[in-house]
């Protein structure tokens, strides 16, 4: 988590990193700070709050100057305050530092500077490190970059780094291991950020570092890019970015939740784009193609995520198993991790995650690429850890994601895991073959019926208004649609910060019913297809208990109709796809309640968008 941002070269630095921390704010809004070099000297503000507050303390310095660096804090080590904020200044006043990750060792460290008489002013790790690299440029009178090296060399736990020295002041040290870093090369130009976004206008070159390399960036000089630990130089691999300025914007609508909502008609369409060829009854999707024999071998399938991606995976268990019949189970990447779980060569490890960074999922891949399996990555950005560290995979084409609320990465995840089980199920025979042809054109016609289920935005406001004040509220979903319950109650607290959770309609009478009374909300997913009789039955029971039913059903239903208190109708869809399709009305549904509460949507109390530690 954190975002930072660095520039040099001829513009003036301050509204290049001001604008690039706001796009990075989704990485985390604690406190946000900035330091300027004038050519003379470095003017630096900081503050506890958003980019927004920075920039109104900003203006008591000076902040003209074609070199600067920025950073928006997620805060680990310390509380968020003004002086535990970045940039961080060694105590000789010539270097600055910002830094995004977490420096573990920092304690011993630390007390190792303090004897060498070293004073600490914030409670942080990064203050630590950067004491440090100046204790070794002054030991070992090395010059910056050297210093850094060394530097980095001590320290243990994950970093994303740009360090500027007064007395040097043509170049910024940049240097990454576990925390994501793009340097954007233009004409006589730099810049260095947590991604792209903050010089998509300038430049469509970038430099991705990998795992332990360093960077000088230097005024018009070649950038040098080295591995840390043995200094060897690595030949920059220049990528041409495909993200552009409109996709990182709100496009008029006023958070980015919303459009993101409302762009799942195309994005989802995107990702089948010249994989699923309904026509021809065909999906090719070349990392399955090129791997398709691990596959069709694999003793069971493990997925490994967190959050709203776990959700996807969960959807996907039950389509996988239904329609290739190999066994999966689904892990929380960080329970995964720490558990010694047993995995086997024969094993497909799939993890998913939409920002490809997220630190226990990478760890989950490092220990199942260890133990032999097959790693296949499912994943939104390109060119991200997650893409890199996995054997092959295959992208969600869902664009950048910008709302901490995930939302159009869940249901793109569940279009390409949709279409590698069919895949799979065609090879092994698994699916007969109208039933294969069948699911082709469903999802084919999905973005079509999304878009219709998206109609419901004006019924899931008025039922927003009528629980926008519950303090509790209870998803239940059979089959299918029990993950989707979860990433419902999931959507709601993280935005609104009511307490709520989902169930399997079925476990309600094992605990969870007693909760029921005439003021809690229940929002039952009861789609025609699937186990429907079933679920009417649940809600019966919660209609005895007075509870107020909020039901989402298939378009036409009766029966639910007499008993529900209020209904969302979705269109007509096969129980497989319906996730699809009944995660919409409880997107919006989350969405109007944070709104109508006041409450920060794209940007949710303590929360950042990509967790970039464990
Ligand atoms: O980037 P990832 O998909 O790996 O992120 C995993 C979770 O942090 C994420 O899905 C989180 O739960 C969502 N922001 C919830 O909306």
């Amino acid at each position: 988590m954190c975002g930072i941002v660095g520039y040099i070269g001829h513009r003036e630095a301050y509204p290049i990193v001001i604008k690039g921390l706001k796009r990075l704010e989704y990485r985390g809004y604690d406190s946000a700070g900035v330091m300027v070099y004038d050519g003379t000297s470095v003017k630096l503000s900081k503050t506890k709050g958003k980019v927004s507050d920075l920039e109104a303390k900003a203006k008591e310095i000076t902040t003209t100057g074609t070199i600067g660096i920025g950073h928006t804090r997620w805060a680990t080590h310390g509380v968020p305050n003004d002086v535990n904020s970045h940039p961080h200044v060694s105590n000789s006043g010539d270097l600055v530092i910002i830094h995004n990750g977490i420096i573990e060792n920092y304690e011993p460290l630390k007390k190792e500077l303090i004897k060498r008489g070293y004073k600490f002013h914030s409670d942080t790790d990064t203050e630590v490190l950067v004491n440090l690299i100046e204790e070794v440029q002054k030991k070992e009178n090395l010059k910056l970059g050297k210093a850094v090296q060394v530097a980095l060399n001590q320290v243990v736990g994950a970093y994303a780094i740009c360090v500027f020295d007064k007395k040097k002041p043509d170049e910024i040290v940049a240097a990454r291991l576990g925390s994501p870093l793009a340097i954007g090369v233009g004409k006589d130009e730099f810049f260095v950020a947590s991604d792209a976004s903050p010089f998509i206008e300038y430049t469509s070159n970038a430099i991705y570092l990998e795992d332990e390399e360093m960077a000088v960036v230097r005024l018009n000089k070649p950038l040098k890019i080295r591995k840390i630990k043995d200094d060897s130089l690595v030949d920059p691999y220049v990528q041409e970015l495909q993200m552009n300025l409109e996709q990182i914007e709100k496009g008029g609508y006023d958070h980015f939740m919303l459009k993101e909502i409302y762009e799942q008609p195309s994005v989802i369409k995107d990702t089948y784009r010249g994989r699923l060829h309904a026509n021809e009854g065909l999906i090719q999707m070349a990392g399955v193609e090129d791997n398709l024999e691990k596959f069709l071998n694999a003793d069971r399938i493990l997925i490994v995520a967190c959050g709203t991606s776990w959700h996807a995976g969960l959807v996907a268990e039950y389509i996988f198993e239904e329609f290739t019949r190999i066994p999966v189970e689904v892990e929380y990447a960080s329970e995964f991790r720490y558990r010694n779980p047993i995995i086997n060569p024969g094993d497909v490890v799939i993890p998913i995650s939409q920002s490809g960074e997220t630190a226990d999922t990478l760890a989950a891949i490092k220990l199942a690429k260890e133990k032999g399996a097959f790693v296949f990555g499912v994943c939104n950005v390109v060119g991200s850890s997650i893409s890199r560290e996995t054997h092959a995979g295959a992208y969600t084409h869902a664009g950048p994601e910008i709302g901490v609320a995930s939302t159009k990465a869940f249901t793109t995840q569940i279009t390409v895991l949709t279409m590698i089980a069919l895949r799979l199920a065609k090879a092994k025979g698994t699916l007969s073959n109208s039933d294969f042809h069948r699911y082709l054109q469903e999802l084919e016609i999905i973005p079509e019926k999304v878009q219709e289920a998206l109609e419901t935005n004006d019924v899931t406001k008025t039922i927003a208004a009528k629980f926008k004040d519950s303090t509790n509220c209870l998803y239940l979903g059979r089959g299918y649609n029990f993950p989707v319950a979860l990433e419902g109650a999931l959507k709601l607290k993280e935005i609104s910060y009511i307490h709520a959770e989902g169930y399997p309609a079925a476990e309600m009478k094992h605990g969870p019913i007693a909760l029921i009374d005439e003021h809690m909300p229940v929002i039952v997913i009861a789609p025609k297809q699937g186990h429907y009789d079933k679920v009417v039955s649940n809600i019966q029971e919660i209609k005895s208990r007075s509870g107020k039913i909020i039901a989402v059903v298939t378009k036409g239903d009766t029966q639910v109709r007499e008993l529900a208190d209020y209904v969302i109708e979705i269109p007509d869809t096969s129980d497989a796809l319906s996730p699809l399709l009944t995660t919409i009305p409880l997107q919006l549904l989350s969405y109007h309640i944070a709104v109508m509460r006041g409450c920060n949507v794209d940007q949710p109390r303590n929360l950042a968008k990509s967790v970039t530690v464990e």
